[in-house]
This record gives C-alpha cells, structure tokens and sequence, in this order.
C-alpha cells in the first residue's frame, strides 16, 4: 500500500496542491515525473501531482510515479534527452522548449495569436491541435495532453509602458526563435536560459527583464528582483505533458489504457482549474508588494503592432495554415 508523504506546511491543502512524494512498493514500475516549476499554487505543480495521486492510487501495485519539481532531477536544458535516454519517464516541459525537435510549436509563441486561454485551449482541442500531439512520434516523445500554465507578461527592473521602454534592456527568454525575434523587435536584447537561472541573473543583473506567467512570477518570486510587471497577456505559456514511445509501449495494454484515461481527466481538470491559479497568484504578487502595471485598450495596440512582424518571419517554417487556425481559434 502506497503512503504520500506531505510536508507540514502542506497539510492544511488538499493533496493535489501539496508537493506529494509516493514511496513505492517492491514489484511496482516506477515512472520519474519531473519538471522545473515550484510551490504549491502552481499550476504545473497542483496537475502534477494529482496525475501522480490517480496513478498510485488506481494503478496501485502496477505503477507508481514519483515527482521531482523545481529542476531536482533534471533542468529543463536536459530533460528531453533524459526522456529518451529512459533517466525519466514523464515530464511537461513548456511548449518552447521543443526547438531542436520541431519548428511547429512555435504557433504556440507567436505573440498575441491567443486572445486569451480559452482561445488557446479550443485551439489545443481542435484537430489541427491534436495533430500536434504527435509531432514528434519519429524522435520516441508521445504527448499525453497539454496543460495551460497562462498568458505571459513582461517584467523588467524600470516599468515597461510601451514596447520602446523595452529598448536596449536584455530579456531572458524560453529557447525558443519566436520569442527571440520577439524580443528583437522590441528593440531589446534576447538571452536564452534555463529557467533555474531565471531569479539569480534578475538579481545580479546578467539579464534586465524575462517574461513569464503570473503564477512563475510569484511561485519563483522574480516580482522580488525586478521594478514591476506589464500586463501584456503577450504570449500563451503551455506544456506538453509528454512520455516516451518507449515507456508507454512497455505497458501491458489494460495498464496503458488506464494510464491514458488518467492523463487525459487530469489534463481537463487542470485546463479548467488554471484560471483561477493564474488570478491567486497575480493577487499574491500584490499582497507581497509587487507592482503591476496595467495597459489600457491603446497601449497594448502598441504592443501588439510591435509585435505582428515576428508572424510573417516564421510562417514558412511553422505553416501559413497552422498559424490561421491557431488565430482564429
Ligand atoms: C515552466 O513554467 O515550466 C518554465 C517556464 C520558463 O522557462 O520560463
């Protein structure tokens, strides 16, 4: 029998929101979830461990899946080679991160395609989304779902009210072309990075600004080391909830089915379930002190028309019609 284990501070939560570890029995495969997000309000944290939770308790004897969050097994810039080297079985790396793979999911950065999440998640359920599951079947990642984190927005250490205050400032970004260019045509300066490094190049100043989801803002507490953050719903930042060919072929077939079921409940459950993370953490973020800038309907056109040449310079290698249905989700 599977026990979690809770840290205290946890206790008062319910157990999909606290960082729950299984101890496995003898006899049960053990799957490795890892990933790079942390607390307990996150929202990749909160579906993480509910997957886990489901797993150990209906496949119980069968599986068990341990969570690794906050880049404890792998970071994000070795993590997808430590899933088809079979060092880790399940992870839900953000859709950015799949360059080497893939030019496709840059749909998912082009900025402002998304008017909001809910135009983001029809377009994940429609087949052209869907379709993007199994991208990259020929590499061995299978994707299991996708998991909505939020719509991103910029932080810097001065206010950033127009793209121009951008200027000249250098951004840590996803690796990702897309947002590099999109960066680029702000007049700033793009710097890829893994997400641990994120805080301590904001405090030291290595980097200016970065751009993130409200609940990495404030789990990861960038608010702290930065001036203030723009409410430029910019860009969408989502996960491939992923595993390997190689793993999920190791199943017996009622084994992999249940496990399919369940990544695909937890998924929708964490789809609907994100809006209201994103709205807890932007109000923690002010709670601590942190400043939030709003735009009005005129000053984000400005963002938006700033933006709109990086569309034109990826449509080759991303597909004109990919990037239509994406828009008009
Ligand atoms: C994540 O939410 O998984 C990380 C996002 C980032 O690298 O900015």
């Amino acid at each position: 029998m599977k026990k979690l284990t809770l840290g205290l501070s946890a206790l008062a939560l319910s157990v999909s929101a606290a960082t729950a570890q299984a101890s496995c029995d003898a006899g049960e495969i053990v799957a490795k979830l890892s990933h790079v997000t942390g607390g307990t309000t996150h929202p990749k944290v909160v579906a993480a461990n509910k997957f886990a939770e489901r797993v150990n308790a209906e496949m119980n004897g069968t599986l068990c899946v341990e969570v690794y969050p906050n880049s404890t097994l792998f970071g994000d810039s070795k993590e997808l080679e430590a899933l088809l080297l079979g060092d880790v079985q399940i992870l839900a790396p953000s859709l950015s991160k799949f360059g080497s793979y893939t030019s496709k999911y840059g749909v998912f950065d082009l900025p402002f395609i998304f008017k909001d999440m809910d135009a983001a998640i029809s377009f994940t359920n429609s087949d052209a989304g869907q379709n993007l599951l199994n991208e990259m079947e020929d590499v061995g990642f299978v994707g299991l779902g996708y998991w909505m984190s939020g719509m991103k927005y910029f932080s810097a250490n001065k206010a950033l009210m127009e793209p121009s205050d951008a200027s000249g400032l250098k951004f840590r970004v996803q690796s990702s072309d897309v947002a590099k260019a999109m960066i680029g045509a702000m007049g700033g300066t793009p710097q890829a990075m893994a997400f641990a490094e994120v805080y301590g190049a904001l405090q030291t100043g290595v980097v200016d600004g970065q751009e993130n989801t409200w609940s990495n803002i404030y789990t990861k507490k960038f608010f702290e080391v930065q001036d203030s953050t723009t409410e430029t719903s910019h860009q969408l930042l989502a996960y491939l909830f992923m595993t390997s060919r190689e793993f999920l072929d190791s199943m017996e077939n009622k084994d992999r089915e249940t496990f399919l079921r369940i990544a695909n409940e937890v998924s929708n459950e964490a789809n609907l379930a994100v809006k209201a993370a994103e709205a807890t953490n932007r109000q923690n973020i002010l709670d601590a002190g942190g400043k939030i800038n709003t735009l009005d309907a005129e000053g984000r056109k400005k963002w938006v028309e700033s933006m709109k040449p990086v569309w034109k310079q990826f449509e080759d290698e991303i597909g004109a019609d990919l990037i239509e249905s994406a828009a008009n989700s």
